[in-house]
């Protein structure tokens, strides 16, 4: 089979051997390519969830921004709120490339259907919060990111790359909110130590289940979604906040963390899978407040829609005329 021959005129056997070439070499699937369908499903489910997730990690840190403590605070988490709806919608338009409309998604979110990450169904009563939030979330976020930029699939690999880049600022913003508290009064040390006591664990969740309990992985790292296992890159991330937290003055809660010479990594603790079960189904500190408010939020953004509808009807009718 000629390498260029459209996707259309082969037969499903030979799209298939290509399907299995381009990912053997690599390379990158794109939207015109002929893909098998459980692929196409995988990637609407992880790049919709993922894009979800990104929207509704807006509602924690935007929680603060009225209660900034200073202007600068305030300018800079603006900023961090506005990046996350922008990868919300780099990631709806990677996820409709596939054949599914956003209306559909977003109906899928608010209706409860749709997962997104248990990390965004934790309050954020402290301002130290949105320190913890950008150290340990948006740094697991980077650790389960970056190896997405090299997904298999190419609007989802390309959407990656901007993402992790302002992922990175976010995650420095956060360690540096900590690092000020830290070596701040007592009263604010007290602040950073509480907040990151109350979201190691739920960061470290939130790379999914343990490998033996992680259902889609090993089909995800064959297709080259994936590049590595939930615990491989759970165990990165603790290897990478361990001196961290040391240079940041502050605890990890975990009596089991030290280094382990053999396996030159760090051991950590057992965590709490039934509390992680819990929020997945629907049960977790805020998940039903997050969902109300997305709601809310598409309610009143009823306007704005019929709005552009109308505005898109009107061009289009003179194009049409002219
Ligand atoms: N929260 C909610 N659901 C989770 C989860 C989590 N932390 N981890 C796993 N799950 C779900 C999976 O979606 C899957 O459910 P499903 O089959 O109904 O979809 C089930 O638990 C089993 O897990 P698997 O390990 O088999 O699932 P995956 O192979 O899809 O791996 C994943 C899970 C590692 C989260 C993977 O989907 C992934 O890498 N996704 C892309 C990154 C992402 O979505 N990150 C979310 C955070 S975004 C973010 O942090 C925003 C930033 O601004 C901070």
């Amino acid at each position: 089979m000629a390498k260029n021959t459209p996707s259309f005129a082969l037969s499903e056997q030979e799209a298939l051997a290509r399907f299995d070439e381009i990912i053997a070499a690599d390379e990158r699937i794109e939207p015109s390519d002929w893909m098998p369908d459980a692929y196409r499903k995988t990637l609407i489910r992880q790049i919709s969830q993922h894009a979800h997730s990104e929207i509704i990690g807006m509602q924690p840190e935007g929680n603060w921004i009225t209660r900034a403590p200073s202007l600068k605070r305030k300018a800079i988490l603006m900023a961090k709120v506005q990046d996350e709806a922008g990868h919300g919608l780099y990631l709806y338009s990677a996820a409709q490339t596939l054949g599914i409309g956003r209306d559909q998604m977003t109906e899928d979110l608010i209706s409860g259907k749709a997962k997104y990450s248990s990390i965004f169904n934790y309050h954020t009563p402290t301002w130290a919060d949105i320190g913890s939030i950008g150290w340990l979330v948006d740094g697991a976020a980077i650790c389960n990111q970056v190896p997405l930029c090299r997904a298999s699939y190419g609007p989802y690999g390309r959407a990656m790359v901007r993402i992790c880049k302002e992922e990175s600022f976010h995650q420095r913003q956060g360690f540096e909110i900590l690092l000020h508290l830290s070596r701040g009064s007592k009263a604010q040390h007290d602040m950073a130590q509480e907040s990151v006591n109350r979201w190691y664990a739920p960061a470290l969740m939130m790379f999914g289940p343990p490998d033996a309990q992680s259902p889609n992985s090993a089909q995800s790292m064959a297709w080259k979604i994936k590049r590595f296992s939930n615990d491989d890159l759970r165990q990165r991330f603790v290897d990478m906040i361990v001196p961290q937290s040391e240079v940041l003055g502050l605890t990890l809660p975990d009596r089991a963390i030290r280094w382990n010479e053999k396996r030159g990594h760090f051991d950590y603790g057992d965590l709490d899978w039934d509390e992680f079960n819990e929020v997945l189904k629907g049960r977790g500190p805020a998940n039903s407040i997050r969902l109300e408010r997305r709601k809310q939020a598409h309610d009143d953004g009823a306007w704005v829609r019929e709005a552009a509808a109308a505005y898109a009807a009107r061009e289009n009718k003179e194009a049409m005329a002219s």
